[in-house]
């Protein structure tokens, strides 16, 4: 993917950051769109390099103006991390709902026919229980962010149909990399381990996640968007599940740090994220790149421990 002029929104984001610097470095001239919520991601030098606006993804208008010319969008921009969403449910649905409306009529009215959408895991809701979960299963989507996810890839297999709109929904599982911050879990590990506190687990610590690194995502980003036909759904997913005891304790050891592991029950307002068991098959999106995520969770942590 070069000499694209490319529309990222929530490009200053963690996963956005990365997205950016990569299409930069690729040749591409990138627009970002972003209210900067958690402040800006993007390293400066790559920040000097695109064009940046801080707009809200909502505002329909400036969307449209703003997306002339792209040859494609990414739709990143969203509300996220379990407590943030727990306490704000109405504020996440309306940033994707609305965000996604905003920019289908971007890509309406300016003739763009590409769009990548950033859908989640989390509209599997409690299904992986004996294997990985692909993309034909029926999903189970229980929080407002997730129903929110799942409403917008259903519209999106509609602007298909009706405007001929081509889109692919990544549905991303656990990314994690360098520059997140502590609304997840890997990066309030890591700090806690290094202040020594202890890292606190919620439940029994044996739920699972399969946890994909951030440059392994936006490599499989990057291979779809250069071939979006119709519309499709795609699992971004390591394949390997860890247990979130086997996460603290391997980041323990890789900091060699005195933290202990403090079993603490899971706060009420976030039942409904605490997911038993999860992890994804990448078979499709193997079978239509050639490529899937392969940084073992041991090889992704021990990069981002080297610039912590
Ligand atoms: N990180 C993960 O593990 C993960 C997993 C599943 C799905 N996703 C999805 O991937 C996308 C990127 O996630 P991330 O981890 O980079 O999150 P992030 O919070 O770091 O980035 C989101 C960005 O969107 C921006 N934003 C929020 N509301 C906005 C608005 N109204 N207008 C414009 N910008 C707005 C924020 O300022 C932020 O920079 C999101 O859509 C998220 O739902 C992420």
């Amino acid at each position: 993917m070069t000499n694209q002029r490319i529309l990222i929104t929530g490009g200053a984001g963690f996963i956005g950051s990365h997205l950016t610097s990569k299409l930069v470095e690729l040749g591409n001239e990138v627009v970002i769109i972003d209210t900067l919520l958690r402040g800006n991601k993007i390293p400066q030098d790559v920040f000097s390099k695109v064009e940046f606006h801080q707009v809200d993804v909502c505002d329909s208008a400036k969307v449209a103006e703003l997306a002339k010319g792209a040859d494609v969008i990414f739709h990143f921009a969203a509300i996220l991390g379990v407590d943030i969403v727990a306490d704000n449910p109405i504020e996440t649905m309306e940033t994707e709902v609305n965000g996604m409306q905003s920019v289908a009529h971007a890509c309406a009215i300016n003739g763009i026919e590409k769009l990548i959408y950033a859908s989640t895991s989390g509209v599997y809701g409690h299904l992986a229980l004996e294997q990985s979960v692909n993309e034909e299963i029926l999903v189970d989507p229980h929080t407002s962010y997730a129903m929110a996810k799942r409403y917008n890839e259903i519209y999106l297999a509609s602007l298909f149909e009706e405007k001929g709109i081509n889109s692919i929904a990544l549905r991303f599982f656990n990314i994690y990399g360098l520059r997140q911050d502590n609304r997840m879990v890997i990066p309030r590990f890591i700090e806690q381990a290094m202040k020594g506190e202890p890292l606190t687990v919620y439940g029994t610590g044996e739920q699972t996640r399969d946890f994909t690194y951030v440059e392994d995502a936006i490599n499989c980003t990057i291979n779809l968007a250069k071939n979006v036909q119709g519309f499709e759904i795609f699992n971004i997913a390591n394949e390997k599940e860890a247990t979130i005891e086997e996460l603290a304790k391997e980041i323990i050891r890789l900091l060699n740090s005195k933290s202990e592991i403090h079993h603490i029950e899971a706060p009420k307002k976030r039942y409904d994220y605490e997911v038993g068991r999860r992890y994804g098959s990448s078979e499709k999106l193997l079978t239509h790149t050639g490529y899937k995520p392969s940084t073992g969770l041991q090889e992704g942590l021990s990069i981002v421990m080297k610039e912590v």
